[in-house]
């Protein structure tokens, strides 16, 4: 099979659930087949939605910012992995609307663990921040965080492994003829 066509994965979930590692797994395993390109909500705030903050209106501008960067991407070759909390349903629909019009394949990626979890983890310290009151909006705490009807893949970061994770966004990928013969490996 010649050079894979592009694609969108589309990681949502809150903040620690395991988005970014989920990325790095991926980009390692598929990048020896196609170019590949991450977009971190992280970076994306540092470097391509500095200034944004966390009001519905600015997590709304960061997803479309996020997508359209996507599918620029995507529309080279290039498989593109999103990750963002990206908590509203709507922002999520238009941006796989977006790219599916564009005849880019979205594969939406739910990364999951219980907010006990996740407060235990604390990675960043922020969910001690939030629950004490001293961060407003923060998602999952004090901000909303709307879980997808249906995703394509779900990863519970709690349950399972981070390569058991990547074998089933894999496998999707897969089923979807979205990965040749030697990234399927
Ligand atoms: S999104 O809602 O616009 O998709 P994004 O993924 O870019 O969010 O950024 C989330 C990251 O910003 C979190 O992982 C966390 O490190 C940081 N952050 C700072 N303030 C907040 C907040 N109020 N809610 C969520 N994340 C926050």
């Amino acid at each position: 099979m010649g050079r894979s066509a592009g694609f969108i994965l589309w990681l949502t979930g809150l903040s620690g659930a395991g988005k970014s590692t989920l990325s790095r797994a991926l980009r390692a395993h598929l990048t020896s087949s196609m170019p590949v390109e991450v977009l971190d909500g992280d970076e994306v705030r540092t470097w391509l939605s500095r200034g944004l903050g966390f009001t519905r209106e600015d997590r709304e501008e960061n997803v479309r910012r996020i997508g359209h960067v996507a599918r620029l991407l995507a529309k080279h070759g290039v498989g593109v992995i999103a990750a963002a909390i990206s908590p509203y349903a709507s922002s999520r629909a238009e941006v796989r609307r977006l790219a599916e019009e564009a005849g880019i394949p979205f594969v939406e990626i739910l990364v999951q663990a219980p907010l006990d979890v996740l407060i235990a983890r604390d990675v960043k310290g922020l969910y001690k921040k939030a629950l004490a009151g001293e961060l407003a909006h923060f998602t999952g705490v004090s901000d909303p965080y709307e879980v997808p009807d249906a995703p394509d893949v779900t990863v519970r970061s709690d349950v399972d492994t981070v390569e058991a994770g990547l074998r089933r966004v894999l496998e999707t990928l897969r089923r979807r003829g979205l990965l040749d013969a030697a990234a399927a490996a």
